[in-house]
């Protein structure tokens, strides 16, 4: 195996599908807090209230309500696993599994409650200083996303979801205040999860988004890239030594056919979803194509000559990526559909999918690597990669999760070859290293741990921790720096 000898072998989450203890401490509502529970075939709801007082719940909040909490409805993230107050059990099993590195999310209305105080919550710096010193104690590395699905809900209906500059500035005071206050304690730094997910969303599920949300989309989209450029600018003038990455949500994507008009499908979908977003992170402007983009949707962007001062001055230092899955796209009309992770496309007769419709191929990820290391020549992190799968505990008490082994194994064999190709592959932090909440569909059972956490789609169980047995696997993989699989 050819990894190197200070790869960063670890697990991945995110503020909300973890940390529950949504409303103490003086943190500030996250849509996630006003979020039901779904399945793979009932989506996710928000539940909102009118001036009124009526209530409702639907795909979104009407610009005339509020999101809020109602009663009899159940919120999955508003306690998720408690990692709130189990962080220190959680941890040390981390380290027992001998984690270099740790991923996880600030909760942005934790330290500003509705994003717009002057001063920080005290209360939300405490509880991040003490996981970052506990995580130190252990010689486990933070990665820290400054934006991973939960904007302060006060924001985000004030500006509408950033739809407005002004939140630029309100980021910017946040990163910066995060840097301040964990010099020395943090170093890897990403500014927004999985930012291409917008443009994503505009197609998933066959949705034909109209001309109007378009231009939300990409000028959203615009001042988050002025934000997370402004963000790695202040970054590295406060420590120069941080690293800060952009976090693309990676599917590989292939055409169906070899009919020519598949071809230029496929390259035009790499370039809508993923350059795109990269392009502008990693290289400071925006690339050639992004107008035939714009044009098709008669998108206008509000851009200044300082935004493009901004981005040129505000690359990132590495590309991260989420990876679990491929997708096929075709022309043709009568092949059968499949959507899984923000992507819809042609069910590929090559490969196996998950029982919510990921596609399982792990030579996508061996291409995903080679090919965007190619483009932007940066030092490259998997920040999410594993499988969400039921589990039971068997007879003997015990979790075979066996499938997820095999599906990480595989993974990590794809990162060897991509490696032994020349990618400059610097870490590797599985997602869900222990149970959470799924973003997508709301549920516990959806699991991707290797610690498992007794706690149930309706909100039932005792939040007990209990190691699998890729507990034992993945220690042993980090132990022998990844010969052993
Ligand atoms: C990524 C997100 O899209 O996929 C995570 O960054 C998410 O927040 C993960 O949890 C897995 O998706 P899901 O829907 O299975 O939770």
């Amino acid at each position: 195996m050819s990894f190197p000898k200070n790869f960063y072998w670890g697990g991945a989450t995110a503020a909300n599908q973890i940390e529950g203890a949504y409303n103490v401490d003086g943190r500030g509502l996250a849509r996630t807090d006003v979020t039901t529970a779904g399945s793979l075939h009932q989506n996710r709801q928000v539940t909102y209230k009118f001036k009124d007082g009526r209530t409702g719940k639907g795909s979104f909040i009407p610009s005339d309500a509020t999101g809020a909490v109602l009663p009899g409805e159940y919120y999955p993230n508003q306690e998720a696993i408690d990692f709130y107050h189990h962080y220190k059990e959680d941890i040390k099993l981390f380290a027992e599994m001998g984690f270099k590195m740790f991923r996880m999310s600030i909760s942005w209305s934790r330290i500003f409650p509705t994003g717009e105080e002057d001063k920080p919550n005290q209360a939300g710096l405490d509880f991040y200083r003490k996981v970052f010193e506990e995580l130190h104690k252990y010689n486990i590395e933070p990665l820290v996303t400054i934006s991973h699905s939960d904007d302060p809900l006060a924001m985000e209906e004030k500006y509408h979801d950033w739809g407005n500059r002004k939140v630029i500035d309100l980021y910017a005071k946040f990163a910066e205040t995060l840097f301040k206050e964990y010099k020395g304690l943090v170093h890897y730094w990403l500014t927004f999860n999985e930012i291409n997910s917008t443009v994503m969303f505009m197609h998933f599920g066959g949705h034909q988004a109209s001309d109007e949300e378009y231009q939300h989309a990409y000028q959203k989209l615009h001042y988050q890239f002025v934000a997370s450029a402004k963000a790695v600018q202040i970054g590295h003038q406060i420590d120069p030594d941080n690293q800060i990455g952009c976090m693309i949500c990676g599917i590989a994507t292939y055409p169906l056919t070899p009919d020519p008009k598949d071809i230029l499908l496929n390259e035009h979908t790499w370039e809508r979803d993923i350059y795109y977003c990269g392009d502008v992170q990693c290289k400071g402007k925006y690339p050639t194509f992004a107008h035939r983009l714009w044009d098709k949707h008669h998108v206008k962007l509000d851009i200044t000559d300082e935004d493009r001062e901004i981005l040129k001055n505000g690359t990132v230092d590495m590309y991260t990526f989420s990876y679990y899955m491929s997708s096929a796209v075709t022309t043709h009309k009568d092949q059968e559909e499949v959507g899984g992770n923000l992507s819809t496309g042609a069910r590929n007769p090559y490969l196996n999918y998950s029982e919510w419709e990921w596609a399982d191929d792990p030579d996508g990820l061996q291409y995903y690597l080679e090919k965007m290391y190619d483009r932007y020549e940066l030092p490259m992190m998997i920040v999410e990669n594993g499988l969400g799968a039921i589990d039971k505990i068997d007879a003997d008490g015990k979790i075979h999760d066996d499938y997820r082994i095999q599906y990480l194994k595989e993974h990590i064999e794809a990162m060897d070859r991509a490696i032994q190709n020349g990618v400059d592959l610097r870490g590797y932090t599985t997602w869900g290293c222990i149970d959470l909440v799924s973003a997508g569909t709301g549920q516990m059972s959806k699991r991707y741990g290797f610690i498992y956490v007794d706690r149930d789609d309706q909100g039932h169980g005792t939040m007990k921790r209990m190691k699998k047995d890729s507990f034992d696997w993945y220690r042993k993989v980090i132990k022998s720096n990844g010969e052993e699989l």
